[in-house]
Formats: C-alpha cells, structure tokens, sequence
C-alpha cells in the first residue's frame, strides 16, 4: 500500500460504506457486527484490503474479470490521454478506437463480422435476444422467436437474461419471467445420471447431451425456436467443460432446424480458456452471435460487445424503405470511448506477453496440482476446467456425489482468505448444487502463483474436512 490513507480516513470510508453502499450478491446482516471488506488497492496478481492486508487474487476481481492483472499503466495511459481527447459521443456515430478495436477483434474471430458496442453482460446478451425476435418478425411473421438456453448457464441479472437463466435458485422470488425463452438440459458429464444418460460415456455421451437439446426443439416446434444460447463453458453454474461430440452435434442441431447460435463468452472471452482467443474457437462452432464483456478491458473500463455474422447484420439494412428495417435500440454507456481504448491495450498487452500460451500452461497445472490432492482429500469429487478457468467439485462421498454443504464451501473460501488467496464458489445459483470453488487467477499467473493458490486450497481443506 502507498499509505495515502490515513487510519481516520479508513474508518470514515468504512463507516460510509456500512451506512450507504448496497454491495451485491451480499446479505447485509453481517455487516451490523463486522466491517465490509474494502479493495483499495491492487497490482500484478495481488489487492490490498483497507486494514493492508495482502491477498492473492484467485479470482480476477472476484469475477473472473481482470484478465491482465492490476496496475497496467499501459492501458490507464492510453484511457486517461482518449478521455481528455473525447470521453463520449453515442454510438451513433463512430469513433476513433471504437473502429481501430473492432477491427483488431473481427481479426480475431473468422467468420463473424460486426461489433455492437455495449456496456454489460447482460446488456449484450440482450442485444442479440432483440436481434433474433427482430429476425422472427422480419422473416417468420413473429413466429419462430423462442430462445432456448440451458440448465446451469448464467446469462446476467436483468429480466429478461434472468428469463434465459438456467440457475433456478438464484431467479427464485424474480419472476414472473420473460416469455418465450426455454430451458433445455445442461451437458455435465460427472452428473449424467441426473440426464438418464448414466449408461454412455465420452463422445456417445456428449452426442446424446447434444441430441437433449433437439427433442427440446421438436417438442417446441422448430417453427417456434429461434436462437440457442449457450456458454462455451459453463462458468458460474459449476464449471462445466462439454464433453466431446457435443459441440458438433449441436451445430448439426442448429443448422438442421435453422435455429441462431448464439455463444455466450462473457466469462470465457478474450483469454480465459487459454490457447484461443475465445471458448468457443475450441471446439470448432461458427456462431452467429457471440456477446462479450468481463476480460475484454480486464475491468479497466466498462465495455461489453454483441459481435454478430454479416448475415446477420444483412437482415437488419437489407430494405430501407421499410421504417422498421434496422436495429432500433441504443445503448448510452455503448458510446463511452474509454472501453474500446482500454479493450485495444488489453488485447496488445495479451498478444505481447504470450497470454494465451501462459493460460494453458497455468492452467494445466493448477489441474494437476489439484488432481494429486484427490488421493489425500477424498472430498474432491471432480477437477474440471479449460485454459485459467477451473472448478472443483466437493462431495462427501465420491460414491454417491452428494454434495458438501453451501456452509461447507463458504468455510473453504473462508479459510482460503486466511491464507492470504481470495477464491470463488458457486452460491445460491442451482439448488443442491452450490458445492463447486471455482478459480480464474489472470492470465499473468506464475508458477509460484498456482502453486500458492493450491496450496491454500490444501490448507482449507485440512482445516474445514479435519478427519
Ligand atoms: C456467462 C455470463 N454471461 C453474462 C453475465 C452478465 O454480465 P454482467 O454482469 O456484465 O451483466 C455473466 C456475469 O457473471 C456471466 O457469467
């Protein structure tokens, strides 16, 4: 810390987060008794809480979101020289770096086109929802506007991605939903049984997880359905990794019944899955939309993209004389020329330092490091994961695969944030199902990084599972 705050400032932040600040995803009533935790500072891998005391950041800012690591002073130059040059004009018109990035990214992703500039998530994931019941009035006299989305995906808070949110637990009490958005099964492999396909294994399993989603299609009507949304890996649901044969199956799937893929990379874009710019590159899909958001500034500004084909973007300019033939929405914060500023640093930063192989490479070996903990903590169910994004499913007994308890898994980040290492888990998201710690260390992890990151997982769980 560079000590700019004094101990009586720090109170007095503290006191005026206790009495004002609404943290998310939190349940205030420990706060009557406990002071919030407050990030004031961070650099490489590592954030600094007001009391000064150093964590690890397994998490990327806890969600999966600073991909490059604190600190970068190449990117807050280039943003703060943009800002003084021109901070915002809306998206209707252009602008310099919203241009120069949306090239460097279409360069990125072959066969994908056009770059709508958003702010959120779930805001981008909205955009193409509105393309696709477009598309469906445009084409389909309104009909085929079903979206379906699966068991376990995670597509943002507001109404309508909530519509298309495949945790059940965590959209109790928020509905009544959207209509017109469908659930079809998730594709985990270590919980097949759940599927009834406990029978089948490997690529014959992924086929008949894929095959799920076409008897979805067929008891809808292919007539109804849309668009697909899907995450390349499932991220917050409990690190899903697909199993072989169903990415492939699935595009057959699309194709065959003239239904839009839409890949949802808002965790897993820009880095995260190592190798590939992108989760879905893995696994040989062409989508038709892709949205974005979390490490494509690394939190350094707010920006998130809707990338759409050019076919796609045909449809909305292919009659001008009709009043309605264009995509008429806007987004104000879509506008801000900080984002793509710190999105084309961001991108440099990663192609410069080998980010993608050093995610590879990190992440195998937090796998392995976590796979030689299997024999000594028989709590570990399954290590799953691509690239630096990685889940550990935590069971009571490996026969049965009954879960640890939620209480269990807050004990583990607990313990883990004793040792120093800030880790995540899945929390109230899908009922009897929240047993899974999840890591996204950035892409700058070292050796010496994982290896602490795992070794405080060791630690909490002697602690938590003491014999
Ligand atoms: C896969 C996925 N999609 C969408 C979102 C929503 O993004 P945002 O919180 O920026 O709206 C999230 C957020 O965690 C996510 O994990």
């Amino acid at each position: 810390m560079d000590g700019k705050y004094t101990a009586n400032d720090i109170t007095e932040i503290v006191e005026a987060d206790k009495a004002h600040v609404w943290h998310h995803l939190y349940q205030h009533k420990a706060l009557e008794t406990a002071d919030p935790r407050i990030i004031v500072e961070g650099k490489g891998m590592r954030v600094w809480d007001q009391n000064g005391k150093e964590y690890l950041d397994a998490v990327s800012g806890a969600v999966w979101t600073v991909n490059v690591g604190y600190g970068r002073e190449q990117i807050v130059d280039a943003v703060a020289a943009q800002l003084m040059k021109l901070n915002y004009f809306a998206a209707v018109a252009g602008s310099v770096p919203g241009a120069v990035f949306a090239e460097m990214l279409i360069d990125k992703m072959p066969g994908m086109s056009r770059v709508y500039y958003t702010n959120s998530g779930s805001e981008a994931n909205e955009k193409a929802f509105k393309m696709v019941r477009q598309i469906a009035h445009k084409k389909y006299g309104g009909k085929k506007h079903k979206i379906l989305y699966r068991d376990r995906d995670y597509h943002g808070g507001t109404l309508a991605t909530m519509s298309a949110g495949g945790q059940i637990e965590r959209n109790l009490q928020y509905g009544p939903f959207a209509p017109g958005f469908v659930m079809v099964p998730h594709c985990m492999e270590y919980r097949k049984d759940e599927l009834g396909l406990g029978h089948l294994s490997g690529r014959e399993f992924g086929v008949a997880a894929a095959n799920l989603i076409e008897e979805v299609i067929l008891h809808e009507g292919p007539d109804t359905v849309g668009a697909l949304c899907l995450e390349p890996v499932t991220a917050g649901g409990g690190v899903i990794t697909p199993p072989e044969g169903y990415w492939p199956r699935v595009q057959e799937i699309c194709k065959k019944y003239d239904v839009l893929l839409h890949i949802d990379e808002v965790v897993c874009g820009v880095g995260r899955t190592g190798d590939e710019w992108f989760g879905y590159q893995h696994y040989g899909i062409k989508p038709d939309f892709v949205t974005m958001a979390k490490g494509v500034a690394s939190g350094y500004a707010a920006i998130a993209i809707c990338v759409t084909t050019e076919e796609v973007f045909e449809m909305f300019k292919d009659d001008a004389t009709d009043p309605l033939n264009y995509f008429r929405d806007i987004s104000t914060f879509g506008g801000c020329t900080a984002g793509p500023v710190a999105a084309i640093e961001n991108m440099r930063i990663i192609e410069e330092e080998g980010l993608l192989e050093n995610c590879t490479a990190m992440g195998a070996r937090m796998v392995t490091n976590f796979e030689a903990m299997m024999n000594k903590h028989g709590v570990i169910g399954d290590v799953r994961g691509k690239g630096l994004f990685i889940g550990i499913e935590l069971v009571r007994d490996r026969e049965t695969k009954e879960p640890v308890s939620e209480a269990e898994i807050g004990a583990v980040v607990g313990a883990c944030g004793a040792e120093g290492v800030i880790i995540g888990a899945s929390n109230r998201s899908v009922p009897e199902r929240n047993n899974v710690l999840c890591f996204a260390p950035a892409l700058i992890a070292t050796e010496a990084d994982i290896d602490e990151i795992t070794g405080a997982v060791d630690t909490a769980l002697s602690k938590v599972f003491a014999p």
